[in-house]
């Protein structure tokens, strides 16, 4: 064990102090502070007081795997979505959970039998964002502010948009007794609308990287005879999915953890000046350790190294040149590349108007290549824009690219964790949250969200692109090469 810094003191302190009182204790910390060292200290400091009975919250599964090896067998540990599943789940045992597409919602409302739908896949698609929205926020019922504005055209009235987002959620839902796939947030919500049965049974509540939890995890922490909340407001990353800057809207006492145990000064340094770009600046100084020296250099040649990047399609143009020189065998890449080669896989058979296998189910209402180029147009859809612009890249090695994806995708499946063996890891800054490596490098796709006319367009949205990149940098321990030029240009500031 540790000796315990005078802020991780001040944290448990300030914990029994806001257990006595009845208030939700906040700790607004930065990257590799000791986050999830300090709650454990706070955990056994309220067991002392009589907590006998503790739920510890992590942000995924794999952070929760992590935690049930570290927090003391009296703690229970899960993710906010597993506490909802326990919760229901007689009713979800009877249910399929999993990913809600267009085609069920076609059939399940029977749209087909429906007119005045002009586009009954792009309706669908409608539908489901805007209960996705409702999902996502502390409301007890679906009205006009969840529902998605290019739903609101003329041959639809708001009542009828707002009836079919109530029937696509009563659908969805685990009390129903339909065939479409229970989503999980689907599951969440309705534990939500119940009153979060199962919160009020333990003494206390412990939350860890809290900065993402949407409204209606908040609303279900409401619930929480006696919450305990962690996390670092920079590393929020998950804004476009209902995120809501979390710990700053949070009522209670306060305190931070500043110190990072992860990396040295430089790195520091430069994280603080990163985070200076913000629109909102940041509450937190960081402060480096200097024993650990991390340097902005690159690896020790042989060694290593994980690169971190914005964009699947820089990161699949790298996995290419690896394949390229006999390396695959050697590559992780962290998040479901069998997914992403599916979708690849169908984008490359549209195009070529040969099927060669399964389509995935997101390019299900498409019959030719340029109807799924108009579609992301027409409806700015992220998801199949991203497929297409790496299918048009990648067009004369489109054999390449899926046998690639398919196979590192299916080798590295069983692992939770990138194998010891793995040379090259290659994961987006969107799925390295929580984790450190020895060696890192930051891929210079990011400098695309830092010209001039992309920090016009983006707004107050830039502070989420500075998130990101503040999350990439934050993961190295000895050694962080850096190749954006926009992060390289901020350091010699
Ligand atoms: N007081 C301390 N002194 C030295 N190392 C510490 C201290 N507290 C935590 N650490 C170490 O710092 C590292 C990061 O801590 P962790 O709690 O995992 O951070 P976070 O959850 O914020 O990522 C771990 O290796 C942990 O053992
Ligand atoms: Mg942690």
């Amino acid at each position: 064990m540790h000796v315990q810094t005078e802020e991780q003191i001040h944290c448990v302190n300030s914990a029994l102090r806001a257990a006595n009182s009845s208030k939700p204790l906040v700790i607004e910390a930065g990257a590799g502070c000791g986050k999830t060292t300090t709650l454990q200290s706070i955990s056994s400091a309220l067991f002392q007081t009589g907590h006998a009975n503790q739920l510890y919250l992590a942000y995924n599964s794999a952070l929760a795997a992590a935690g049930r090896d570290a927090f003391p067998s009296g703690v229970e540990v899960r993710t906010v979505h597993s506490a909802a599943y326990r919760a229901l789940s007689k009713a979800l045992v009877h249910r399929k959970t999993g990913t809600v597409y267009s085609k069920h919602i076609i059939d399940a409302l029977a749209l087909d039998g429906r007119s005045g739908i002009p586009d009954k896949f792009a309706y669908a698609r409608a539908l489901l964002t805007s209960m996705e929205r409702f999902c996502a926020s502390a409301d007890n019922n679906i009205c006009l502010d969840h529902i998605a504005h290019w739903l609101l055209h003329d041959s639809i009235s708001k009542e009828q948009a707002i009836a079919d987002t109530q029937s696509l959620f009563q659908l969805v839902s685990p009390l129903s007794k339909s065939n479409i796939p229970v989503s999980h947030d689907a599951y969440l919500k309705t534990w939500h609308l119940l009153g979060a049965p199962g919160m009020n049974e333990y003494d206390s509540v412990l939350v860890d990287e809290a900065q993402d939890s949407s409204a209606v995890m908040l609303a279900c922490l409401e619930h929480a005879n006696n919450l305990i909340a962690v996390g670092d407001s920079a590393q929020q990353i998950y804004a476009f999915r209902g995120a809501v800057d979390a710990l700053r809207n949070m009522d209670g006492m306060r305190c931070s953890l500043s110190q990072s145990f992860r990396f040295g000064p430089e790195v520091a340094i430069l994280a603080n000046k990163l985070l200076q770009k913000k629109k909102v600046k940041p509450s937190l100084f960081l402060k480096g350790m200097a024993a650990k020296g991390t340097t902005l250099t690159a690896a020790p040649k042989g060694e290593a190294v994980t690169k971190i990047y914005r964009t699947n399609a820089e990161l699949v143009k790298d996995a290419l040149m690896l394949y390229d020189y006999n390396r695959s065998d050697q590559v992780f890449v962290i998040g479901d590349l069998e997914d992403l080669a599916l979708k690849v896989r169908t984008a490359f058979d549209l195009k070529s108007g040969v099927q060669s296998g399964k389509k995935h189910p997101s390019f299900f209402q498409f019959k030719s290549f340029s109807e799924a180029e108009v579609w992301a147009e027409k409806y700015a859809d992220a998801e199949i824009a991203q497929i297409i612009s790496m299918t048009k890249e990648f067009d004369s090695r489109s054999s390449d690219v899926v046998g690639m994806l398919e196979s590192i995708g299916a080798r590295t499946k069983a692992y939770k964790k990138p194998p010891s063996d793995a040379k090259f890891v290659l994961t987006t800054a969107h799925r390295c949250k929580g984790l450190e490596w020895a060696n890192t490098i930051i891929a210079s796709d990011f400098d695309k969200l830092f010209t001039p006319f992309n920090q016009k367009r983006l707004g107050s949205k830039v502070d989420d692109e500075l998130n990101l990149l503040y999350v990439a940098l934050t993961r190295g321990i000895q050694t962080v090469d850096i190749r954006s030029s926009y992060l390289m240009d901020i350091a010699k500031a």
